[in-house]
């Protein structure tokens, strides 16, 4: 959570840190600011809000400098307020700090400052590391690298960091541990960022830091070194192929929106040199130094939080039915802290759109060292997961910019269902018939998914229909139970209407007491090995008045006649429906969302990344 900026070069700072804090306002958006240094002359502004808010605090204030640094916030410590907004400034004006992350030893730290004389203005622990640093360097006589250095040697905790010191303003420090920093390397200019997308703008050429790196940036050098020794570290320069155009929204109005529209095209991409229709071959190039360990597991763990949990319940669903090898899906966040049995036999598979979220992070550090084989089901490029796991698959979704995650979940589903696929037929679980006739028909899942976009306006009619509704259920079996379970929690992150999700079967072991004529009840209910079961639930629903709004296969005339609203889906192989039945749920929050007049890209007190635990 939150997004820092920075930049030291020859142009003025202001318009870049701006662009790059609107990049990154899916951080977190709860407050903004900048700092700006012209010589030793240091202008701050922030404020709570957005970065709209900022620009309009800043107005025509003086936005000279060429050195900066900035920060969109999601609140850890301290209430959203103007005081708590980043930069903070040290006490005696040497040090401007940005952090994303948590310092957790900082009321031990602040108490020793407040004896030595330090004030506070904010509740945060940011303040208190700038003031930190600060001592240090005043009391030791140290240089400012010296001192951040000093500093972070004795911190607990997380945290991506920019800094400047005003003793020595053509100096950019940059730091992480635990929360992802990106330093670009531009002709004369340094850009620091919380990921690659502020930067894109200006060159292709990044240092992704690793944890306990710190980096100095002038406007012509780097030296990366990190916070133990002070001696220079070999620089991996990364070639980012990342396009504006990817983190634009185009002409849609939202990026949710977007990224919805955008998924037949990114899920051609996540098949892309995967699927080879023509060999009826499946390839994971990622995996496939490790595929003889992964044949021999005896058990696959995923761990995933939110809706990329979801996406490996499809995972577990599919490889447990084609692969006949043993899943177990767990939160991540549970799962590091119950002290779980792991063997070197098991093979866990981290799933994180963002490849940044803490307790998924944690969850793989505390199975590594349990020798487990570790994969990752990443989408972006060079995050702390896909570089802490021995191998993986990257979902090539693109960015994902919209808080509620779309494009995302089909992709990784979409790679969950071909390493099921793959494993259940080099195991020989699967037929070679049955692998070749699932290869054929993955291949139309994008043109499946455009045929659904254009029943779009059905869409927004019954959204228009249940835009007042204060509760709904999600009912799904099977592969369409996490399905069900995604499609409540896109209602409830972006319209705040109450969804719960739930496998259809256990609807009468309780829920089926709400059930009255106010209550949506979405039911996935496909042609599939569960159709008639599933129809029976309709039916239980209807007994009690409940309003069913059903997802159904193209060509349904039974449920037409039961429902009150039917969306059809093309028909497709049972390893696919869910890749197509989640569309219409995802535009129907939408919709719903936007027909409420809430902020559809950036939902109230969430944030797309969650780097805290
Ligand atoms: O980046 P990750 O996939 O690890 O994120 C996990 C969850 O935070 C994320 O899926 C969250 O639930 C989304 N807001 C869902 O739309």
């Amino acid at each position: 959570m939150c997004g820092i900026v920075g930049y030291i070069g020859g142009r003025t700072a202001y318009p870049i840190l701006i662009k790059g804090l609107q990049r990154l306002e899916y951080r977190g958006y709860d407050s903004a600011g900048i700092a700006l240094v012209n010589n030793t002359n240091v202008n701050t502004y922030k404020c709570r809000g957005k970065v709209k808010d900022l620009e309009k605090l800043i107005g025509t204030q003086d936005i000279s400098g060429s050195i900066g640094i900035g920060h969109t916030r999601w609140a850890t410590h301290g209430a959203p307020n103007d005081t708590n907004a980043h930069p903070h400034v040290s006490m005696n004006g040497k040090f401007v700090v940005v952090h994303n992350g948590i310092i957790e030893n900082y009321t031990f730290i602040k108490n020793r400052l407040v004896e030595k004389g330090y004030t506070f203005k904010s509740q945060t622990d940011t303040e208190v590391l700038a003031n930190f640093i600060e001592d240090i360097y005043l009391t030791s006589k140290c240089s400012a690298e010296e001192a951040v250095r000093s500093a972070l040697l004795r911190i607990i905790g997380a945290y991506g960091l920019a800094i400047i010191c005003t003793d020595e303003p053509d100096k950019l420090f940059g730091t992480r541990k635990g929360s992802p920093l990106v330093l670009g390397i531009g002709n004369g200019e340094h850009f620091l960022a919380s990921d690659a997308t502020p930067i894109v703008e200006y060159t292709d050429k990044m240092i992704y830091l690793n944890d306990e790196e710190l980096v100095i940036a002038t406007a012509n050098e780097i030296r990366l070194t990190n916070i133990h020794e002070s001696g220079d570290k070999q620089i991996n320069v990364t070639k980012v192929d990342l396009s504006i155009d990817n983190i634009d929204k185009g002409n849609f109005p939202h990026y949710m929106l977007k990224e919805i529209h955008e998924q037949p095209l990114t899920i051609a991409d996540t098949l892309r040199g995967r699927l080879l229709p023509d060999a009826h071959e499946i390839h994971l190039g990622g995996i496939a130094d490790v595929m003889p360990r992964l044949m021999q597991a005896q058990r696959i763990i995923i761990i995933a939080c939110g809706t990329s949990y979801y996406a490996g319940m499809v995972g577990e669903y599919l490889i447990e039915e084609y692969a006949r090898v043993s899943v177990e899906v767990e939160y991540a966040s549970e799962f590091r802290y119950r002290n779980p049995i792991i063997t070197p036999n098991d093979v866990i598979i981290a799933i994180s759109q963002s490849g940044e979220t803490a307790d998924t992070l944690a969850a793989i550090r505390m199975a590594k060292e349990r020798g487990a084989l570790i994969l990752g089901v990443c989408n972006v490029v060079g995050s702390s997961i896909a570089r802490e796991t021995d191998a993986g698959i990257y979902t090539h979704a693109g960015p994902e910019i919209g808080v509620a995650s779309t494009k995302a979940f089909t992709a990784q589903a979409v790679v969950m269902t071909l390493l099921a696929l793959q494993l259940g037929r080099k195991k020989g679980v699967l037929s070679e018939e049955r692998y070749k006739s699932f290869i054929d028909d993955l291949v139309n899942v994008p043109a499946a998914i455009n045929r659904i976009l254009a029943d779009e306006d059905k869409i927004r009619e019954i959204a228009e229909k249940y835009r007042s509704a204060s509760n709904s259920i999600y009912l799904g079996r099977g592969l369409l139970y996490p399905v069900a379970l995604e499609g409540a929690l896109k209602l409830k992150e972006i319209s705040y209407i109450h969804a719960e999700g739930y496998p259809a079967a256990e609807m009468k072991h309780g829920p089926i007491a709400l059930i009255d004529n106010l209550m949506p009840v979405f039911v996935l209910a496909t042609k599939d090995r569960y159709y008639e079961k599933v129809v029976n639930n309709i039916q239980e629903v209807k007994a009690r008045q409940g309003q069913v709004i059903a997802v159904v296969t193209a060509g349904d005339t039974v449920i037409r006649k039961m429902a009150d609203y039917v969306i059809e889906i093309p028909h497709t192989e049972d390893p696919f429906i869910p890749l197509l039945a989640v569309v219409p749920l995802q535009l129907f929050s939408y919709y719903v969302a936007v027909m409420r007049g809430c902020n559809v890209d950036q939902p109230r007190n969430l944030a797309k990344s969650v780097t805290v635990e």
